[in-house]
């Protein structure tokens, strides 16, 4: 049985002490949302070694993509900093290459394992990728990782600080996946959310731990024009919300 983190909910149910009515209803929908995805944790135990759904890599469809994969796969092996785990890379690449995605944002690009999961997808949208990095050495790594899998010519890395630098953006986004400081995440959607094209994607990463920013959880879930669900919820746990048309 997978351990389950609850505590996704202390903060929001906290903030719900005396919540006006519309509220109250989209906190307890989403409340009922998380509570939905229990059943589907374990679901998720009973499937493991059946296929490769659940665990391991998709199945290549090329011989360049088996490439790229094998690449995704050592940077994994050899990776010295916080990465997505595989599922949440695999939702990342789904994700970006369902929409059609052709601009993309990344705040905390690392050592470019997430990066490479979103590259998969721009390889075939046509698209770029634009992510953002505060250390230099990580960076440094993640272009080189970039480049071996043949990728780099797809992706801007950007140094510094995401808080100021994405301040610079001004073209319609597609999708912006939010990895970096977790403090960080109501500020980088204040920012964000306005170049987000109707039917695009925000998605977040570690809503299930560590702990998610209450503000952020409550932006996500309350605002009328958008629409979230929680899933990967046994790990790290990623929000998938959709700028509604
Ligand atoms: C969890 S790691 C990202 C992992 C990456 N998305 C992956 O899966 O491969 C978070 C990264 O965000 C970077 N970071 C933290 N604060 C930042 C900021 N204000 N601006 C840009 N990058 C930041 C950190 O240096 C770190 O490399």
């Amino acid at each position: 049985m997978p351990a389950l983190h609850w505590w996704p909910f202390f903060p929001f149910s906290n903030a719900m002490a005396k919540p006006p009515d519309p509220y109250r209803r989209r906190a307890l929908g989403a409340a009922a949302g998380l509570a939905a995805l229990l059943p589907a944790a374990s679901a998720q135990g009973q499937l493991r070694g059946h296929g490769n759904a659940v665990e391991g890599l998709p199945i290549p469809g090329s011989a360049e993509e088996r490439r790229i994969l094998n690449v995704i796969e050592e940077v994994y092996r050899n990776h010295r900093y916080l990465s997505v785990p595989p599922e949440d890379g695999r939702l990342l690449r789904i994700l970006a290459e369902s929409i059609g995605a052709e601009r993309i944002v990344e705040l905390g690009t690392s050592t470019g394992y997430s990066g490479l999961w979103l590259l998969l997808a721009l390889r075939k949208t046509g698209g770029k990728l634009v992510t953002y990095e505060i250390d230099e050495g990580r960076q440094a790594i993640a272009r080189e990782n970039f480049a071996r899998a043949g990728l780099g010519t797809l992706a801007t890395l950007v140094l510094g600080d995401a808080h100021e630098e994405i301040a610079k953006l001004k073209d319609p986004l597609d999708l912006v996946f939010i990895d970096a400081d977790k403090q960080g995440y109501p500020d980088y959607l204040k920012k964000l959310l306005p170049l987000i094209r109707p039917g695009g994607l925000i998605v977040a990463h570690n809503m299930a731990s560590p702990p998610p920013d209450p503000d952020y959880v409550r932006a996500i879930t309350t605002d009328p024009a958008l629409d979230t669900v929680f899933v990967n919820m046994d790990s790290a746990g990623v929000g998938i919300t959709l700028k509604k048309r």
